[in-house]
């Protein structure tokens, strides 16, 4: 009976010792998300009143995206411990390996469907004051959602939503963190600008503990949100480190190059070009020239 359970501590990686005529000894304790230790004493109103937990999905985004379509609820959460088709912004690939988090969150803001990139926004702030407050980092955003430590990318954001003219469906708030994994696992060109919070900290992290203060500021965003969006653009511009700095956007029609002067009330980056014209741009890469 008690080999049994024995049996399913170990298949889940629990590292466990026979002692002679005593039983036995618990060694280790594995870097796994249990459903239990999420939501227990969490607290949330809103974001996490449904977590849904797996081991691997093609993309957390995808499978919100088709949840929330069959109604799940706002707040809803789905997390993986891994993607095989993870996807980031502009059509690119999410490397997903195990060790880091994949988490989407299902949102219904009853606000206009203009306004849904500042849902981006405030998932950016929210996750930016996570890992200040779990890790201790310095975590900084660049424009318009890329969260960065010591200039390297250790987050990302990608927002979808379904909407009918003016108005939201549903809106799927997905976030992917790189927390433990070993960088050699990310192709040689985007290792050189990312890091993890494991290197940036010199120190492991606990997964579980990231992902519930992640929640919880996001619960208490998502009201901030809900109340009126100027502090979270206000929030944002104090923790984000592209304006006031000299900047080249590469979007899909066109790079500009100038001086990043603020954001707008829909969250697009004002950019004043060196011929005195200032742009309003709404998506691109962004490299930044720090002063
Ligand atoms: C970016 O390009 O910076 C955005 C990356 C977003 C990755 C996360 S991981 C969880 C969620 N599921 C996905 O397929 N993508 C997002």
């Amino acid at each position: 009976m008690v080999w049994k359970h024995i049996k399913t501590l170990l298949r889940e990686g629990y590292g466990i010792e026979a002692v002679p005529s005593r039983g036995y000894r618990l060694t280790s304790i594995p870097d796994i998300l249990r459903h239990s230790d999420i939501v227990q004493g969490l607290g949330t109103t809103i974001v996490g009143i449904d977590i849904r937990l797996f081991s691997e999905v093609a993309s957390t985004n995808t499978l919100a995206m088709e949840m929330a379509a069959q109604g799940a609820p706002d707040g809803a959460v789905v997390i993986a411990e891994t993607q095989t088709g993870g996807k980031g912004r502009l059509g690119r690939t999410w490397i997903s390996p195990a060790g880091n988090l994949y988490m989407s969150v299902i949102l219904r803001p009853e606000v206009p469907a203009s306004t849904a990139p500042l849902i981006t926004l405030m998932g950016a702030v929210a996750v930016t004051h996570a890992i200040r407050r779990l890790c201790g980092l310095k975590a900084e955003i660049k424009w318009p959602n890329d969260i960065l430590i010591s200039g390297r990318k250790v987050c990302g954001l990608l927002t979808e939503m379904s909407a009918e003219q003016d108005r939201i469906r549903h809106i799927v708030l997905g976030i992917g963190v790189d927390v433990n994994m070993d960088l050699g696992a990310l192709p040689g060109e985007v290792q050189a600008c990312a890091t993890t919070l494991a290197a940036a900290s010199g120190t492991r992290i606990k997964r579980t503990e990231l992902l519930r203060t992640i929640l919880r500021e996001l619960d208490q965003w998502y009201q901030v949100f809900t109340g009126g969006t100027a502090d979270i653009l206000k929030e944002w511009e104090r923790l984000n480190m592209t304006v006031g700095n000299r900047v080249t956007v590469r979007g899909s029609v066109e790079t500009l190059e100038g001086q990043a002067t603020g954001i707008d009330d829909l969250g697009r980056l004002l950019i004043l070009t060196d011929n005195g014209i200032l742009h309003a741009v709404s998506a691109g890469d962004v490299s930044v020239q720090k002063k």
